[in-house]
């Protein structure tokens, strides 16, 4: 994606490097900034701050830091500590896990001297990959906003709500959820996106705001509590959410408050669609609300709020008096039941197992 007219991916690698260039998450939108990771420490504080964050993104930049931890020391034992390391940086988006074990089952039983160079190759494999699959993924979803705005007799925009943000800033590309909407906008279908502030971080309000308006997308930012309200007065066509694990079952868990803008929708009757690459299902579990480990993130996150001073300065603003005891869990599971469907690069499937199964036929066993 563009910015300020240069072509940008989220994360890259120059030439043969054994490093990566990511795009500064924790500055946007106030400040447009990369940063170079060398080392292995550096991918895994990067993905704990979220300088990079979102589930694909944190899949492809654990590759690449795998891949630096095989460059220093490619013995057994890193093979082993490194992946441990990288898959406790951040719990719950299965995409890490998905993309360590492809990067463990590349360089298992080569000879040492040849796992870094595979580990890398493999890495710039998964990058590849993200953005083809986005882009098809995109396609299949944007299909949906035609078949809305047909509907509606080509009047007016599809009017679009989402939450926390979902773009190319989260992929190495294009997006899951707004990747359907720059689809969607790009083939000239006239769409309006309601962007949920998404607190405590606010990834709506500074990441997906800064996407939108980059791209030219209408959009209006809306406090996380009326999409209920905006749903009920008719003026939410569809939801599109993204995830960052998605069960066997068709659970969906993704950033804290979907779950309550999925209830609205159901209650209803708007559609709600997850946008998620077939890396984000965990064919391992089963009920999402049982069995996924929710992070907890730091209680300041709630009690203060980030944002920038006169001077440019970014600064965090205490909310809540001193002392004041705060819980952040910082995602939450949609039950299939409230989904209306998967958008997946394969196609469009209920939310259920038999559904998934029907894009993915080879996990039948
Ligand atoms: O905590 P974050 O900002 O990494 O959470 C991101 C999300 O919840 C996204 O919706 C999810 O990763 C899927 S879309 C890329």
């Amino acid at each position: 994606m563009k910015v300020d007219g240069v072509a940008y991916r989220s994360i890259w690698r120059d030439g043969n490097e054994s490093a990566v260039t990511v795009v500064d998450q924790t500055l946007l939108p106030h400040r447009f900034e990369t940063l170079r990771i060398e080392t292995v420490t550096e991918a895994i504080d990067a993905i704990k701050r979220m300088v990079v964050r979102g589930a694909p993104l944190i899949g492809v930049t654990g590759a690449y830091g795998y891949a630096m931890a095989l460059a220093a020391d490619a013995s057994d034992s890193n093979v082993a500590g490194a992946y441990d390391a990288l898959y406790a940086a951040r719990p719950t988006a299965v995409n890490l896990r998905w993309a360590l074990d492809i990067v463990r089952a590349a360089v298992a039983g080569l000879p040492e001297a040849e796992r870094a160079v595979v580990a890398f190759a493999t890495a710039d494999r998964l990058h590849a990959e993200d953005i083809r699959t986005n882009g098809t993924m995109a396609a299949n979803g944007a299909a949906l906003i035609r078949e809305i705005w047909e509907a509606k007799g080509r009047s007016g925009p599809v009017n679009i709500l989402t939450h926390c943000n979902t773009g190319w800033i989260a992929c190495v590309d294009w997006g899951t959820a707004l990747g359907v909407v720059y689809s969607a906008h790009d083939a000239g279908i006239p769409v309006h996106v309601f962007v949920d502030e998404t607190r405590p971080r606010n990834q709506g309000a500074s990441l997906t705001t800064w996407e939108l308006g980059s791209h030219g997308v209408p959009h209006t930012l809306i406090a996380d509590n009326a999409g209920g309200h905006l749903m009920q007065h008719g003026a939410v066509d569809i939801c599109l959410v993204g995830a960052d694990r998605v069960t066997a079952s068709g659970d969906a868990c993704n950033k804290i408050g979907t779950y309550l803008k999925a209830l609205a929708a159901h209650d209803n009757h708007v559609p709600f669609y997850v946008v998620m690459p077939g890396s984000t299902i965990d064919w391992r579990v089963d009920d999402g609300v049982k069995e996924i480990e929710i992070e907890e993130r730091a209680s300041d996150e709630v009690t203060h709020i980030s944002g920038i001073s006169g001077d440019g300065t970014i600064v965090k603003v205490r909310l809540a008096p001193k002392g004041t005891k705060a819980a952040n869990p910082a995602f939450d599971v949609t039950p299939a039941r409230l989904l209306t469907g998967l958008v997946t690069e394969r196609g469009v499937a209920k939310a259920s197992r038999e559904g998934l199964l029907g894009l993915y036929p080879e996990r039948a066993s």
